[in-house]
């Protein structure tokens, strides 16, 4: 028999949506998407407030309640007993136990994904909190409390990680940090989907879901996305897509 060429024959993918349909409300706001992430990459998710990205991301992780279609994730349905353990989800609001200091914080989740106290600290460092490690996180600013509850996802290391506009509120250099260990995970394997209004943060990722309204319009590389457009830039891109739809009616 000959040998497998494993180019040909692709991972499944880390994450697939299927005619995805999701109402709140009573409302629609998720009208039938359809995609798939592959494993080992960075997924933007970017669209206005209000177009759904939350609620996408809610229906990846299994927390939200959908109407019709599939999601799966790693093989097994969004949200199943088995992706317990390997997809970790920050949400926009940090969650963290303001009673408890940042290092009690990370460690909590560290030992409950058998992680040491070492790894810990390692992922405290990572988003820039070492100082504040003795500090109780009630009494943390906004952007210190995110990166807190970052560094509680990033000690688990997940096979897949989903962050809702983790960098809102956080300084350039804090997020660029965060953008090369979002990179680095991507590069060991790790699939990563991140919400964000901007636009700089689509330049650094490997795809991009476009969502208006409940709906994709774009599913492409930045690459791809400018060159389509006819664009330089991804702000460019995004407004060139809006005007060419809101011509067509
Ligand atoms: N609990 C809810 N009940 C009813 N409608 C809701 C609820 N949560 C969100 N919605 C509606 O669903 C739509 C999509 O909301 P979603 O939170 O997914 O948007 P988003 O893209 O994440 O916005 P933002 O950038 O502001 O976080 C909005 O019209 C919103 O008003
Ligand atoms: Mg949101």
């Amino acid at each position: 028999m000959p040998p497998t060429d494993p180019d040909r024959s692709p991972s499944p993918p880390a994450v697939a949506v299927d005619r995805l349909e999701v109402d709140r409300g009573g409302r629609p706001v998720l009208s039938g998407l359809s995609t798939t992430v592959p494993a080992g990459t960075v997924t933007g998710i970017l669209g206005p407030s209000g177009s759904g990205k939350t609620t996408l991301i809610r229906s990846i992780v299994g927390t939200q309640k959908i109407k019709s279609g599939t999601v799966t994730v790693l093989g097994e349905p969004a949200g199943s007993k088995r992706l317990r353990r390997s997809v970790a989800y920050v949400t926009q609001d940090a969650s963290i136990y303001p009673d408890l200091s940042v290092r009690s914080n990370v460690s909590y989740f560290a030992a409950l994904y058998g992680r040491n106290r070492a790894a810990a600290m390692a992922a405290i460092e990572s988003v820039g909190m070492g100082e504040f490690a003795g500090r109780l996180a009630g009494n943390l600013s906004g952007g210190q409390k995110t990166r807190t509850s970052l560094a509680c996802a990033l000690v688990c290391e997940p096979e897949v990680l989903v962050l809702d506009e983790p960098t809102v509120g956080l300084d350039p250099v804090i997020r660029d940090e965060l953008w090369g260990r979002f990179r680095d995970l991507a590069s060991a394997g790790k699939t990563l989907l991140v919400s964000s209004h901007v636009m700089d943060e689509a330049e650094r990722c490997d795809r991009l879901l476009l969502l208006r309204e409940g709906v994709f319009i774009a599913d492409d590389t930045p690459g791809d996305l400018r060159a389509a457009t006819g664009t330089d830039n991804l702000e460019a891109a995004f407004l060139h897509l809006i005007r060419e739809l809101q011509k067509a009616g």
